[in-house]
């Protein structure tokens, strides 16, 4: 975590709030600086950014120059860098993410035999802990590390890609997700949340959405931002 970052009480309070948080991925990086405000201007203060390295998931995206280059953006207007780390074993890259501004960061339980380690090592660096599964990875997966986390990502596509069709049976597992952990870990979803898919994600107990090509492959990202928080408000 780096100077320009968020404290850790403002960190988690915003991880745990029902809100959606706009995946870069999908943004126009020619403009990025400006696709984030125009977001964040409507009201989104959790920025989702998708690390891919070509290994765990067959495309390379963005590494730690663009999460720096749109740090003090972030952090400047009141929001957090959610960093959800699609490499194999992430824990060598915790660090340098974490300089680089990073506030949550998110490991892949399939991409490393060391969960709990790696948790711990986002923890040592000062920031929020999260654990992903992807969809043919059961809800156990993260059970025996509840105690370590301060959210779970529950992919409701297979990672890797952006713009893909909402799993059905994600909604199942995200209700087991709630069960299974306790109130204060944060759920997160992330894959093909749109109008459609969104306020089902909240009733089966998300309370942090990404949504990346349905915001930024909107003519208008910001008045998207706001017909989706206004579909899961009344939830
Ligand atoms: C996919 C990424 C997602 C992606 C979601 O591997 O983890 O965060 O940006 O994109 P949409 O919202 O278009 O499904
Ligand atoms: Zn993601």
């Amino acid at each position: 975590m780096t100077s320009t970052s968020t404290d850790r009480a403002a960190v988690l309070e915003l991880l745990r709030e029902r809100r959606f948080a706009p995946s870069i991925l999908a943004a126009d990086f020619a403009r990025l600086g400006s696709q984030v405000a125009e977001v964040m201007d409507a009201g989104a203060r959790v920025i989702h950014c998708d690390v891919m390295d070509g290994h765990f998931v067959p495309p390379i995206t963005i590494g730690p120059l663009i999460v720096s280059a749109i740090a003090g953006q972030v952090h400047g207007a009141g929001g957090i860098l959610d960093v959800h780390l699609m490499i194999e074993r992430p824990e060598n890259l915790i660090a340098e993410f974490a300089r680089a501004g990073a506030d949550s960061i998110t490991v892949h339980a399939e991409a490393t035999p060391h969960l709990h380690y790696a948790l711990a090592a986002v923890h040592a660096e000062g920031c929020a802990a999260s654990a992903a599964i992807s969809p043919g990875t059961p809800s156990l997966a993260v059970s025996e590390v509840t105690d370590d986390l301060d959210m779970v990502l529950c992919m409701s596509v297979s990672p890797g890609w952006g713009g893909q069709e909402f799993i059905p049976a994600s909604l199942r597992k995200l209700a087991r997700l709630r069960d299974l952990l306790p109130d204060h870990v944060a759920l997160e979803v992330d894959g093909g949340v749109s109008l459609e898919t969104a306020a089902g994600c909240v009733i089966a107990g998300a309370n942090l959405l990404v949504a990346g090509s349905a915001i930024f492959g909107a003519p208008d990202p910001a008045e998207m931002y706001a017909k989706l928080v206004a579909e899961v408000e009344a939830k």
